[in-house]
């Protein structure tokens, strides 16, 4: 990394799992299920833009790799695929052309010229870094190479009816993760720009939402996420324990039904 990278990326750290092992286990649960969720559009999408053997591939905050196992068992038996995540305890053994490796996509370095891929899905909403994080990953490409990177939208899953406690646990949770991590839900809709301004070609993107039913793995996949890092910000006092405790009562009700935040995934070549 540049000294001109280390200065820009400065600002509030990603997100972290403690060693608590029960909110390990609810991460370990909700990685699995944004897999589950989430892993066939993401190859359609990959497919479309020809992966194939003999790619080299990054997946950046890779989770529980699910995706990269993917795309190792996509371009064997000549390509590769490099999963990287700061935790590195939600992964599984893979094939032998994919190496997971510890690394930290804001300080540690990355090789430049090298991929024909570089995939981060559901991460870079997560990192205030974000815009160097992008200028790394555009110079980890090789000419040609692809970059895609989706994370979810949420103004339309705002402005629809949700139960008040809901809601509040929702406002509540949004504004601790901007304060505490410089979340940034709006960021999707910047992405193409983003792409443009470094130079990248062939830039599309699209967007999918799915309803999300209380109790079900299609409402749970964010509903973990909550129950998981609230216990934190309740000790921070970003939170208070009766809207945590209301609000995941209410989401997980069989009568909830909401219309998920849409999933935005751009897409853009380096020339
Ligand atoms: C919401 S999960 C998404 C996981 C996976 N990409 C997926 O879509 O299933 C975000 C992941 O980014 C990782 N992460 C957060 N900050 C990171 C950083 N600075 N460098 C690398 N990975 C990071 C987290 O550990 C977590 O595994």
């Amino acid at each position: 990394m540049s000294a001109d990278d280390s200065e820009r990326a400065g600002g509030r750290a990603s997100y972290r799992v403690s060693e608590d092992p029960e909110e390990a286990r609810v991460e370990g649960r909700r990685l699995a299920l944004l897999g589950e969720l989430r892993d066939r559009r993401s190859a359609a999408t990959l497919e479309a833009l020809g992966i194939e053997d003999g790619w080299r591939c990054l997946d950046v905050g890779s989770g529980g790799g699910s995706l990269a196992r993917w795309m190792a068992e996509r371009v064997r038996p000549y390509g590769s695929v490099v999963a990287t995540d700061v935790d590195l305890r939600f992964q599984r053994e893979g094939r032998d052309n994919l190496e997971v490796r510890r690394h930290d996509i804001v300080h540690d370095a990355l090789p430049e010229n090298e991929f024909h891929l570089v995939h981060a899905r559901a991460v870079l909403q997560t990192i205030e870094q974000r815009e160097a994080v992008l200028d790394k990953l555009v110079r980890a490409l090789r000419p040609g190479g692809w970059l895609v990177v989706s994370d979810p939208e949420w103004s339309a899953f705002e402005r629809q009816p949700l139960p008040e406690a809901f809601r509040a646990l929702y406002d509540a949770m949004m504004d601790a993760a901007a304060h505490a991590h410089g979340y940034d839900r709006h960021w999707p809709v910047r992405i193409p720009a983003a792409f443009r301004a470094r130079g990248l070609v062939d830039i599309d993107c699209r967007g999918d939402s799915h309803a999300m039913h209380g109790g079900t793995d299609s409402a749970e996949w964010l509903i973990l996420a909550y129950e998981r890092s609230a216990p934190g910000l309740v000790r921070a006092g970003f939170l208070d324990q009766r809207t945590v405790d209301e609000g995941l009562r209410a989401a997980r009700k069989r009568d909830f039904l909401a219309m998920g935040p849409v999933s935005v995934c751009c897409w853009g070549r380096k020339p």
